[in-house]
């Protein structure tokens, strides 16, 4: 048993219980981990999913996964960071040594087991000589944490906190999507169906690809005065008006790109039907694994196309400290994302506001 660090942390015991403050111990790096203090935690809606939904984590399980802070202790071969770094986790969980990861696709790997302790070692962490499950291999939701270097990714001191967490999944899944996913450029015309926390980031991402039309949907007026404030070009209120005329009309005969950002079948069919010829929409929103969705064929006959997208397609050693440049640039808006800081004691206030359909994130300050 190695020396380690106490702390506290938000544990969930039970699926759709609350999360319950406890005492937890970090154990030493492992050679290719780190010790980080985390300074700041946002509440993504996939941690809300995760409490309430069996989504194969072992409980007891600490949540949390969009964090940043300071590196404490580097494990004996981690050469890439050092004490004192400020860092961001990213969810792109990779091993770095498969084909994927080589060719520079990390958000491809699939040896997730090889940023993670084997069941034989003693475990990251641990309460009561219990040990407990970090979400993603993070567990954000606490005042520090132990991760596998590759999941670390050092971020300027300029970069305030609450705003650095988001970097690592909100903003990278939306940026990503049109930036890097989608390569939107100029000229292109781009709808975004959905614009919450991360279909905004969408709407920025095209943005800052300098796309000529940016339609943003969402049946909240909140949420796209919000992606108008974020560059949006023309927002149109689902329910109150044909999203699919509108943009047909606006754009004199369809989008060339369009994102769902909702995770619901109907809006991926509105996706097809705005995109003009040889159009392609793309599937950010989340839907269950054994969802079917109907496409009728005349898409394909108007050669319009539609792509999966996970994490956006986010390198993260690479396009984390571009997003982060961006910001300290005054080019990427992330202020406004941030409606509420909050201490960890209130992490189930922040999971009751996502329930109530807030749009921007609760971010935890330790
Ligand atoms: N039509 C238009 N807008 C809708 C509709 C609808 N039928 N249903 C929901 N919305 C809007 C909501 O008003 C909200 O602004 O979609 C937005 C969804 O945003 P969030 O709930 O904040 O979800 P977000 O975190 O952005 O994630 C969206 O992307 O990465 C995935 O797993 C994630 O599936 C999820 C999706
Ligand atoms: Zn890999
Ligand atoms: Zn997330």
């Amino acid at each position: 048993m190695s020396a380690g660090v106490g702390g506290t942390a938000a544990v969930l015991h039970g699926l759709g219980e609350r999360l319950v403050l406890e005492e937890v111990r970090w154990s030493e790096p492992a050679p290719q981990e780190v010790l980080v203090r985390i300074e700041a935690s946002g509440i993504c809606r996939s941690d809300l999913t995760v409490s309430r939904i069996d989504n194969g984590f072992p409980l007891p399980l600490i949540l949390g996964h969009e964090i940043a802070g300071v590196v404490e202790r580097v494990g004996s071969a981690v050469t890439s960071l050092s004490p004192g770094d400020h860092v961001v986790a990213c969810p792109v969980n990779h091993c770095g040594r498969c084909r994927s990861c080589r060719i520079g696709e990390p958000f491809r790997c699939s040896d997730h087991a090889a940023t993670q302790r084997r069941a034989d070692e003693e475990p990251r962490v641990s309460a009561d000589g219990r040990s407990l499950t970090q979400f993603i291999g993070i567990g954000g939701f606490s005042t520090h944490t132990v991760m596998h270097e590759n999941l670390v990714v050092r971020v300027p001191r300029e970069l305030p906190f609450h705003v650095a967490c988001l970097l690592g999944c909100g903003v990278a899944t939306g940026l990503g999507a049109a930036l890097h996913s989608a390569r939107v450029g100029p000229g292109d015309t781009v709808l975004v169906i959905g614009c919450g926390g991360v279909g905004l980031n969408v709407v920025q991402g095209a943005r800052l690809a300098g796309a000529r039309r940016i339609i943003a949907v969402d049946r909240n007026p909140a949420a796209l005065a919000l992606a108008t404030e974020l560059g949006a070009t023309e927002a149109l209120q689902a329910d109150e008006v044909d999203v699919v005329a509108a943009v047909k009309e606006i754009t004199g005969g369809g989008v060339s790109h369009a994102f769902e950002v909702i995770g619901v079948p109907d809006t991926v069919g509105q996706a097809m039907d705005a995109l003009r010829k040889g159009g392609t929409a793309y599937l950010v929103g989340v839907q269950r694994p054994d969802a079917v969705l109907g496409i009728p064929f005349r898409h394909f006959f108007e050669q319009k196309g539609i792509r999966g997208v996970a994490m956006g397609s986010t390198v993260p050693h690479v396009h984390i400290p571009e997003y982060a440049d961006l910001y300290l640039q005054g080019r990427l808006y992330l202020d406004a994302l941030v409606a509420n800081r909050i201490p960890l004691a209130d992490v189930n206030d922040g999971f009751d506001r996502l329930l109530d359909g807030a749009l921007a994130r609760s971010v935890i300050e330790f």
